[in-house]
């Protein structure tokens, strides 16, 4: 056949050719139909989803007030443009500034477009102040996006390799290390900001020391540099506050947001707060699709969602059971190096890489993920019920104490 390449094999599976560029290594299955934390694929079998697209749909799937909010809407204007008032695109911004106390949004549709806008925003800034060429301090183990700004942010070799030469102005320090903040302050002029994610998602679930984020805040107010926090993984109530730095009671300059922003449908947002509000002007950035009256009318529905069934709290409840479950179960476990995370956001590190685990749970009807080679990340649905936490936990701590028998 013309065109045709040849199938390959995949884990012991055999995937036909494609014309799809081959940017993700793909797991042989595919999903038809969702509803709530269950998925269903061709073959008509159920999986309950402790992935949620990675991070994406906290309410679940097909939600019936997402769901009647995006075809209300489909049927009465999908897309105008950023050339006129957009009524729902201003009650958006309203709704996500009283939830984050922040003042001003620009919308796009997805967290690495986002996290473009906040790193304009930061040189903005150091140009407004005579700063030629502004840097912005970044954390090792990050993971910002794919486009070239957001890859030279993230600290992991292996998404920047191929890609070279970065976008030059980030300064790297290990995460979870205010001291090496501190000393790139005290020896370089030209920084202005400084972009973490409250919790390293991508990265294995890293959870920092409590005070980190709050230090990070004192010490941005002592400089004058904007503190941005890339809460695209951790924002929507995912670890049992609105927003992650929530849980440390401070208000960054700038947060990004995106994946459970529209619980599938593509919006990512860029907030800003204070001086940071005003850095943008007529023509200073834009997007063609960004806010939407579709896909802010979706995210409106998630607001409403997450504040009526008051999800950051059920998060907080069920992550801190399912935690000390899997604690309990398998920190004395010698290959298991840790447990930890907040809300619904869990990582369980192993002492070995792990990816075939990921098999293993979907042979048994559950969907989890591994990332950072050896960290099994769990996020589920923020509507999880609790007989389903406990199916996640207990089937987890089962293969994970088998694992480390085997391999
Ligand atoms: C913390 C963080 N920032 C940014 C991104 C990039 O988001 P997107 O894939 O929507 O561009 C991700 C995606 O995983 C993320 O986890």
């Amino acid at each position: 056949m013309e065109g045709a390449l040849p199938r390959r094999a995949l884990f012991g599976f055999m995937v036909e050719h494609s014309h799809l560029m081959q940017t993700y290594a793909r797991l042989p299955v595919s999903f038809v139909r969702g509803s709530g934390a269950w998925l269903w694929d061709s073959k008509g079998r159920r999986y309950l989803d402790a992935v949620s697209g990675i991070a994406v749909c906290g309410l679940g799937h097909s939600h019936p007030v997402v769901t009647q909010a995006i075809c209300d809407q489909a049927g009465t204007l999908m897309h105008t443009s950023n050339l006129y008032e957009i009524d729902v695109q201003r009650e958006l911004a309203d709704r996500l500034c009283e939830v984050a106390r922040m003042d001003r949004v620009f919308f796009c549709n997805s967290g690495a477009e986002s996290l473009e806008a906040a790193i304009k925003l930061a040189r903005l800034y150091g140009h407004r102040r005579d700063i030629q060429c502004p840097s912005i301090i970044v954390a090792e183990g990050s993971f910002h996006g794919r486009t070239l700004a957001t890859l030279s942010a993230t600290g992991n070799r292996k998404i920047q390799t191929g890609f070279e030469p970065l976008v030059q102005g980030f300064r790297r320090v290990p995460y979870d290390d205010i001291d090496a903040v501190r000393a790139v302050g005290d020896n370089a002029s030209d920084v202005v900001a400084v972009l973490v994610e409250p919790i390293l998602g991508e990265g294995g679930i890293v959870v920092p020391r409590q005070d980190y984020v709050r230090e990070l805040r004192a010490l941005c107010d002592e400089r004058d540099w904007l503190l941005m926090l890339d809460e695209v993984q951790t924002g929507m109530c995912r670890t049992g506050q609105w927003f992650a730095h929530q849980h440390n009671n401070i208000v960054p300059d700038v947060m990004s947001l995106a994946k459970s922003l529209g619980n599938g449908m593509p919006i990512g947002a860029c907030l800003a707060h204070g001086k940071a509000g005003e850095l943008f002007q007529s023509g200073s950035h834009g997007s063609t699709f960004g806010g939407n009256p579709l896909a802010c009318q979706a995210a409106l529905a998630v607001i409403g969602v997450l504040q009526a069934e008051g999800l950051a709290s059920r998060a907080a409840t069920l992550g801190k059971r399912m935690l000390v479950t899997l604690r309990e179960e398998l920190a004395s476990l010698p290959w298991v190096k840790a447990v930890r995370g907040k809300g619904l956001m869990l990582g369980i590190e192993l002492d070995r890489p792990c990816a075939e685990l990921v098999h293993a749970t979907m042979e048994r009807g559950l969907l989890i993920n591994v990332t950072a080679q050896s960290v099994i990340r769990l996020l589920p649905p923020l509507i999880l019920d609790d007989a389903q936490a406990e199916q996640i936990t207990t089937t987890v701590a089962d293969l994970v104490k088998g694992f480390g028998r085997q391999t």
